[in-house]
């Protein structure tokens, strides 16, 4: 029997152990002690695959229990790589067996072997591998497996998706799955907002490819900041799951709850428009905050520049006309929330061409009144929702404007903020709310109640749990 020393390994391999040995809180020896163990219980060492265990659950007897679900990780070549190794690990704490797949772009940025140690798992690179590909071993990768996740997603790799390209072993998995695709894409900011990208998102989404992120902040390069940044492996591992096992219980099971968000675009002509500086964000977060209470979930959205939320039904418009149809086909609902920021009027007179400038003076637009999506539903006699909230963006008087919309729009509560420049909440990530809600008991028949600044992630929360309590009481 050879006597292994462990000083004498391959610095590569050295370190590998080290990190695996740290991960299980075992000394290098153990941890060598332990992956023999394995690959021997496995039969690997026969099979001269180290590290390959036979915990990937076989498709037979798999059934999607926690600790036995099967997620293909194709790691992409972007900076963000490093985060796909700890994405590796909040996969399996979330119960998935994970196989990884590099693309060659992606062996420049993390090893294969640090990814197939994480996985305990061999992981894959080449397309044309002999040892993998006898049985045609891309089409296993692609269907043996109940998700294929891809952290990073490249811009390149997403523009090849959109094409259906398969020139390599990533792209060609991608093209023969029937699995559900999540994609959490990372790139540069101008790289993401680049109208190529947006293309590719577009049709990646209308073939029902789910994404995640990107999410915004500072970017590896110096100095850059933006929408760009890769969702963190927590976020990536959750949403991984919730793919396969959608919410089966929650406070707001068996509701539909409708959602707008948003700005409007009305047209002045083919190029130009009126819009307003929402973010839809507030909007979003409800929508995903619902869903994951269990609910049935419609948002109709105006133009924004965020991703759909998880097992959410989404609707993109651009003007208030369209918004309002979309929310009338939306109907019935338990519930509906309007936070979209609806432009109150619109050019009666567009250009059917480009308004060209003259030297006879200005154009004359001429405005009028777009339809009033919250009290046309409010006031509704059929199908109105039970529960009706709108939202008030306000500058001045914030708590007066809220109260007279309330009893003037005919709604059930509303959601009011300070929408002033310096409170940084139109466009920003955090929120500063008043909950005005009809209440008998009051002296002046209105209960308000102030929520403190928080994330507007908190603040759907918050008002998804109102809601729920506000439905299991059977009232508004
Ligand atoms: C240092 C460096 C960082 C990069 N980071 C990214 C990135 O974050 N996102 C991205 O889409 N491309 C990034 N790229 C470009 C990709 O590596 C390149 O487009 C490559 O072809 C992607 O291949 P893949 O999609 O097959 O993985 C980066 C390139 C370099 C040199």
């Amino acid at each position: 029997m050879a006597s292994l020393t462990i000083r004498k390994l391959d610095d590569a391999i050295k370190a590998e152990l080290r990190l695996r040995a740290a991960q299980h809180g075992r000394s290098v020896e153990d941890e060598v002690r332990n992956i023999l163990r394995e690959a021997a219980g496995a039969g690997a060492i026969s099979g001269g695959t180290p590290f390959r265990t036979a915990t990937y659950p076989d498709r037979s007897t798999s059934s999607q229990n926690a600790g036995n679900l099967r997620a293909t990780l194709i790691i992409g070549g972007g900076i963000a790589a490093y985060k796909a190794l700890d994405l590796i690990r909040r996969l399996k704490d979330n119960g998935f067996a994970v196989r990884c797949v590099l693309t060659n772009a992606a062996q420049q940025f993390v090893t294969a072997l640090a990814a197939s140690a994480l996985s305990n798992q061999r992981c894959y690179t080449d397309l044309f591998d002999s040892a993998s590909e006898f049985d045609a071993g891309h089409i296993r990768l692609a269907r043996d497996c109940d998700l294929i996740v891809v952290a990073p997603a490249t811009a390149d790799l997403m523009a090849k998706m959109a094409q259906g390209h398969a020139d390599d072993l990533a792209t060609a998995i991608l093209l023969a799955t029937d699995r559900p695709v999540l994609l959490a894409p990372a790139m540069n900011p101008l790289m993401w907002a680049n109208a190529a990208t947006r293309r590719n998102v577009a049709q990646l989404q209308r073939d029902g490819i789910k994404m995640i992120g990107p999410n915004s902040g500072t970017m590896a390069e110096a100095g850059e900041a933006g929408v760009g940044r890769m969702s963190e492996p927590l976020e990536i591992a959750a949403r991984a799951l919730e793919v396969v096992r959608p919410p089966s219980a929650g406070p707001l099971m068996g509701k539909r709850i409708l959602i707008t968000a948003g700005p409007t675009h009305e047209p002045i002509d083919p190029v130009r428009y009126i819009a307003n500086r929402s973010s839809g964000k507030q909007g979003f977060a409800i929508a995903a905050a619902a869903r994951e209470a269990g609910a049935e979930v419609t948002l109709v959205t105006g133009p924004v520049g965020l991703n759909d939320p998880a097992g959410v039904t989404v609707k993109r418009v651009e003007s208030a006309r369209d918004m309002l149809s979309e929310v009338e086909a939306a109907l019935p609902a338990d519930v509906a929330i309007f936070a979209a920021a609806v432009a109150d009027w619109r050019v009666a007179n567009r250009g059917e061409q480009k308004i060209k400038k003259t030297a006879s003076g200005f154009p004359q637009l001429d405005l009028v009144e777009n339809p009033d999506i919250l009290a046309t539903i409010a006031h509704r006699t059929e199908r109105r929702p039970p529960l009706v909230i709108g939202f008030a963006a306000e500058t001045e008087h914030l708590l007066d404007n809220a109260r007279s919309k309330l009893a003037r729009k005919g709604c059930d509560w509303i959601v009011a903020n300070d929408v002033s420049p310096a409170t940084g909440i139109m466009g920003g990530d955090r929120n500063t709310v008043h909950l005005i809600s009809k209440d008998d008991g009051a002296t002046d028949g209105v209960r308000v109640d102030s929520w403190p600044a928080m994330g507007k992630d908190e603040v759907a929360t918050h008002l998804v749990a109102q809601i729920a309590a506000a439905l299991q009481k059977g009232a508004s």
